[in-house]
């Protein structure tokens, strides 16, 4: 085992926490090991796709983080050739959810996807296949 030091926002990890106690894990370490072993999952099953899928990105973004809105749209233009369709939902003050229905080339999407997940002010970006094959 390695030891690592992280700096977290209150707010994520007094959330983190909430979960901790509800599902009964025993340590905060294991909790954390947990959700890194999700999150490398998701990445790989991510990395597993091949040809053509038809899928739903999600996402949840504060709007008042400078140049996210900006960003948002230029990376929608950027791959219009893959996006279908947007959804998008006024959460509240500050929240923004937003739904992008994607279909065309695994790889674009996985593209896509990596550029919302690391852009800042987007706390989410998921990505849920609905068909890993279109029928013709
Ligand atoms: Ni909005």
């Amino acid at each position: 085992m390695k030891r690592i030091s992280i700096t977290l926002p209150k707010k994520l990890l007094n959330e983190f926490d909430e979960i901790l106690e509800e599902t009964g894990y025993s340590s905060r370490s294991e909790g954390i090991r947990d959700a890194l072993r999700n999150y490398i999952l998701e990445h790989s099953s991510l990395n597993g796709l091949k040809g053509d899928v038809a899928g739903t990105i999600t996402m949840i973004y504060d709007h008042d983080e400078h140049r996210t809105l900006e960003k948002l749209t230029e990376f929608q233009h950027e791959f219009s050739s893959i996006i279908d369709s947007s959804l998008h939902i006024h959460l509240d003050q500050k929240h923004c959810l937003e739904v992008i229905v994607v279909r065309g080339n695994s790889k674009k999407i996985k593209t896509l996807v990596n550029k919302l997940s690391t852009t800042k002010g987007i706390k989410r970006a998921k990505l849920t296949i609905s068909s890993s094959e279109i029928p013709d």
